[in-house]
C-alpha cells in the first residue's frame, strides 16, 4: 500500500504482476467464448511494458483482471505479492485506489470539472484531508507539466493536455501500479510521443510499474519490454529493442524519489502555480 507521501511502504522482492495459468471465459447467447487461455505473466516491479495483440485477442481483458475490474474464471493474479482474485469486490475496490492507476483511451474525465478538480476528486474518493488534497492535487498536475492549465475544464484542454490530467488523476493516490489501455489511441504523433515519454519519466522518477496496451508502433522506443497476446495467450516477450538514450539512467541505478522531491530536483521551467480556488469540503 502507498501513504498519501507516495511511499511505496515495504518495497519487497515480489513482480509487480504475476498471473498464473489465467483464464477469463464469457458467456454469451449460450456460448462460452473464452478471451484468456491460460496467461503466465511475470512483471517486475519498475518495468515499462506494452501489451500488444491483435484486436479481440484479450489484451483489455487481461488488464482488467490485472487491475480487479474483471474476475477471472480460473487461476492466480498476484499483484505485489497478494492474490486478488479471491478477494472481496469492497475489499478490491478501497485496494484499486490506493494501489492501481488507471487511463484509458478516452480520458474519462468529468466534463464539468476542471483539470485541478478532476484530479482532486480521486483523492477525496479515498479520504485524502483537505489540505493535503490540495497539495497533492496540484503535485500530480506539475508533475505532468500542466500547472498552467489546472483550472482548465477539459472541453478548454486539447487532447494531449486531457490525457496529461487523466494520467494526473491515475497518480493521485501515489500508485505502484499503472495500468493504461490505449493511452495514445486518440492522439497524433507528436502527442502520442509526448504521452509515452511521460509514462516513461514516471517509471523511471517514481519507480512505478506501468503496463500498457497499445496498438502504437512508437511505444516500443519507449518501453522496456513488449508483450504479444494472441488468442488470448502470451505469444511472446521480449526486450525493446532501441537506442537507450544517456540521459536516460538504467531504471536500476534509479533512486526511489516521493514526487515532491522528483519536483525539488527537477523543477518544472512553466510559472509557479496560482493557488487552487479552494473547493468546498465535504
Ligand atoms: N464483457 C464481455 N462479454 C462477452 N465477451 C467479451 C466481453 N469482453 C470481451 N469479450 C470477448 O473476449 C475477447 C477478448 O476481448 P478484449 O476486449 O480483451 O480484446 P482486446 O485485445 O482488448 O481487443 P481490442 O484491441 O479490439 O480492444 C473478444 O472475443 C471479445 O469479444
Ligand atoms: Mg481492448
Amino acid at each position: 500500500m502507498t501513504d498519501m507521501n507516495g511511499d511505496h511502504g515495504t518495497e519487497g522482492t515480489d513482480p509487480a504482476i504475476l498471473t498464473e495459468e489465467l483464464t477469463r471465459t464469457y458467456r454469451m447467447g449460450g456460448q462460452d467464448i473464452p478471451a484468456l487461455r491460460g496467461v503466465n505473466l511475470v512483471v517486475p516491479e519498475g518495468r515499462y511494458m506494452s501489451l500488444k495483440g491483435r484486436s479481440g485477442s484479450g489484451k483489455t481483458t487481461l488488464l482488467n483482471c490485472i487491475g480487479g475490474l474483471d474476475t477471472p474464471t480460473s487461476g492466480v493474479v498476484r499483484i505485489f505479492g497478494e492474490s486478488i482474485d479471491q478477494w472481496t469486490e469492497r475489499k478490491l475496490t478501497m485496494w484499486r485506489r490506493m494501489t492501481v492507476g488507471f487511463v484509458f483511451q478516452s480520458f474519462g474525465l468529468m466534463p464539468s470539472l476542471s483539470a485541478y478538480e478532476n484530479v482532486e476528486l480521486m483523492l477525496r474518493m479515498s479520504g485524502a484531508k483537505g489540505r493535503q488534497r490540495r497539495a497533492k492535487a496540484v503535485e500530480c498536475l506539475e508533475l505532468v507539466g500542466l500547472t498552467r492549465w489546472m483550472h482548465h475544464r477539459p472541453f478548454e484542454l486539447s487532447g494531449g493536455q486531457q490525457q496529461r490530467v487523466a494520467i494526473a488523476r491515475s497518480l493521485a493516490n501515489s500508485p505502484r501500479l499503472i495500468l493504461a489501455d490505449e493511452p495514445t489511441g486518440e492522439l497524433d504523433t507528436q502527442t502520442a510521443r509526448e504521452i509515452l515519454g511521460l509514462f516513461q519519466k514516471i517509471v523511471r522518477e517514481q519507480q512505478v510499474t506501468v503496463l500498457m496496451v497499445t496498438h502504437d508502433g512508437l511505444s516500443d522506443e519507449y518501453v522496456d519490454e513488449i508483450l504479444y497476446l494472441s488468442d488470448g495467450a502470451i505469444a511472446e516477450q521480449q526486450p525493446a529493442v532501441r537506442e537507450r538514450d544517456p540521459a536516460i539512467p538504467n531504471p536500476a541505478d534509479v533512486r526511489v524519489l516521493p514526487v515532491s522531491d522528483v519536483q525539488a530536483a527537477a523543477p518544472d521551467t512553466e510559472e509557479a502555480p496560482d493557488p487552487p480556488s479552494a473547493p468546498a469540503e465535504s
